[in-house]
């Protein structure tokens, strides 16, 4: 069964860490066969601060915005959130992307990748928190890199003592969770 997994792009600013991060992670997990990856990033979809009327569970939107990014969203199977610490916590680009949409998450599993000055591990917290109001499988194993300002060598490349957890080992949890999740979705 071919599955398609979104790598998430949580933060948005300019000079951002997190575009590097997940295309390092990207690289890192091609070798997962029968599984087509996307690496989306929040910055190009433009999304304002959450303007749709109608609460998100209720798929009414409104917006091209939000038209558009839950097309995006709904096209996968399963989910990377690669997510920096903003005040111990996870910043608003990427909860507020998430709060747009509903429907189109559940049922399907998302594996954290966080980073920060100690791996961005409260970040990741907190997002498990959310994942299970919107009904998704989060993954046990986790990736977290820490120090994120100095984490490139001078070719650019992630220096890996800085980085906890196998992005493979994680890839191979979250490909089982999408596989079983798509059976039973198909099959409801
Ligand atoms: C608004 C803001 C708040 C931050 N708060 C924390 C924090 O609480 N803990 C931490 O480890 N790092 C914190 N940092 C440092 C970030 O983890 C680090 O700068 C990271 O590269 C930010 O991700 P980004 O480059 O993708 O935006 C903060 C950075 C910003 C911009």
């Amino acid at each position: 069964m071919s599955l398609r997994i979104g790598i998430i792009v949580g933060s948005t600013r300019p000079g951002r860490a997190g575009k590097d991060v997940a295309e390092w992670y990207h690289a890192k997990v091609t070798e997962t066969p029968d599984v087509e990856y996307e690496i989306v990033d929040l910055a190009e979809f433009g999304l304002p601060l959450l303007d749709e009327a109608m609460p998100a569970a209720m798929g009414q939107y409104q917006n091209e915005h939000t038209k558009a990014w839950a097309e995006k969203i709904a096209s996968f199977d399963g989910y990377v959130w690669v997510t920096p610490e903003y005040n111990h916590s996870a910043p608003a680009s990427l909860t507020n992307a998430i709060s747009f949409i509903f429907n189109e998450w559940g049922r399907k599993p998302v594996a954290m990748v966080s980073y920060g000055s100690m791996g961005g591990v409260r970040a990741a917290e907190h997002l498990r928190a959310i994942a299970g109001e919107l009904e998704m499988a989060d993954i046990r194993l986790q990736v977290a890199i820490r120090s994120p300002w100095a984490m490139k060598d001078e070719n650019g490349n992630i220096i890996e003592d800085l980085v906890s957890g196998n992005p493979n080992d994680q890839m191979q949890q979250l490909v089982w969770w999408a596989q079983a999740l798509k059976t039973a979705r198909e099959n409801a």
